[in-house]
């Protein structure tokens, strides 16, 4: 278990934040990280060639660490939904076969898959949410050969439902389907490792459980599509783009590995340090450790909230770091608003209330919370 680390976060002793998956805070660290960002760029002369390259280097490769990954399978992306639009423009799902989504799944990955499945003549299999909370078993019930691909996160973004991917992955490639994942309400605080796994891509931006800033996101990008197409054309991902002087001798090889799939202006020389410092750091951590210590939390939140009936998802259900607490009556929707007005943050998605805590909360925050509540209530 990790201690509380409050300390290395900007958080007024009075504000009881839990929030993380609506968007995390900045470490101290990474707020000096852009800060010294910003001031190169005010020295341009300071930014030189070889940190065109040298920093997305350093952030593939912390990232390729939390997910058992290689640096080479990671591409620079603005956001999920970029990544999901990479996929998408890579997978060829047959006519007359089913992509596989859950009900109430995050719109960034839905609205690319209906785009996908108009295209390709194929249909959509929406999950639907399962009554006793087992979404890995209602999703091995779906799932027979006429499923060629499943777009999935790891912990469903309302409540934090968990899925259970390792035995997803393994059943959907005796049916010959492909996986997608979103991890950006997962990564950097659920254990995740490509190779138990096996998605074809998988994504996660950084603003929430990589305590990264908001248009940073990783898109892994399996040995087996790295030879596919980029949707875009930009001219830093072209091999040889190294040398400045020879941008001009146009070629239309590319940079190896997931690399030929980065967004343009992918060296984000404002934000991915910011970016880097936050992987820094949860790689020093460790997931598993991360992970360890939230669900401790959200146990001890989910055990008080039994007086209030508010209903948490049977523990070995849901993902540590997120809980999605029910209301008797529904109605959760004043809710947020009402807590927030005394300084404790939480959020509501559909019938649930998500209290996401990081390793800053402390017993004082959870106190706030409940006294909080047993007046909202
Ligand atoms: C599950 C999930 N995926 C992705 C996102 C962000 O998507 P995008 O990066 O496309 O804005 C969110 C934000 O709430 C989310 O909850």
């Amino acid at each position: 278990m990790i201690l509380c680390q409050r300390h290395l976060f900007d958080l007024p002793e009075e504000v009881a934040y839990f929030n993380c998956a609506y968007m995390s805070p900045l470490l101290n660290s990474a707020v000096a990280a852009g800060r010294e960002a910003a001031a190169r760029k005010a020295q341009p002369w300071r930014i030189t060639t070889p940190d065109f390259f040298s920093g997305p280097e350093r952030a593939r490769e912390l990232f390729a660490r939390l997910i058992g990954a290689a640096a080479g399978d990671i591409a620079l992306v603005p956001a999920a939904s970029y990544g999901l639009s990479v996929a998408a423009a890579n997978l060829k799902p047959p006519a007359g076969s089913r992509i596989l989504l859950l009900q109430d799944q995050f719109p960034s990955n839905v609205y690319v898959w209906r785009k996908l499945a108009t295209e390709r003549a194929a249909d959509l299999l929406t999950v639907a949410r399962p009554p006793d909370g087992d979404w890995t078993q209602a999703i091995l019930a779906a799932l027979d050969d006429s499923v060629s691909l499943l777009a999935l996160p790891h912990c469903h973004w309302t409540d934090g439902g968990l899925i259970d991917l390792a035995r997803i992955g393994g059943r959907a490639r005796e049916v010959g389907a492909e996986l997608v994942l979103d991890l950006t309400q997962s990564a950097g605080a659920l254990p995740f490792d490509v190779r138990d796994v096996q998605p074809a891509f998988a994504v996660a931006a950084t603003y929430k459980w990589l305590l990264g800033p908001y248009y940073c996101g990783f898109l892994y990008v399996s040995p087996r599509y790295q030879d596919g197409r980029p949707i875009e054309f930009n001219w830093i991902a072209r091999a040889g783009s190294q040398d400045f002087a020879r941008l001009v001798d146009y070629r239309e090889d590319l940079q190896p590995g997931a690399r030929r799939f980065d967004v343009g202006e992918g060296a984000n020389f404002g934000l991915l340090p910011v970016a880097t410092v936050a992987l820094e750091q949860l790689n020093a951590w460790g997931v598993p450790a991360i992970q360890a210590s939230l669900r401790g939390l959200t146990d001890r939140i989910a055990e008080r909230a039994q007086e209030l009936q508010l209903r948490a998802a049977p523990r070995d259900l849901r993902a540590g770091h997120f809980l999605g607490l029910r209301l008797p009556q529904g109605g959760a929707s004043d809710l947020a608003r009402r807590l927030a007005a005394e300084n404790v943050h939480v959020s509501v998605r559909g019938d649930a209330m998500r209290v996401t805590p990081h390793l800053y909360n402390n017993d004082a925050d959870i106190d706030r919370l409940f006294g909080a509540l047993h007046r909202a209530l």
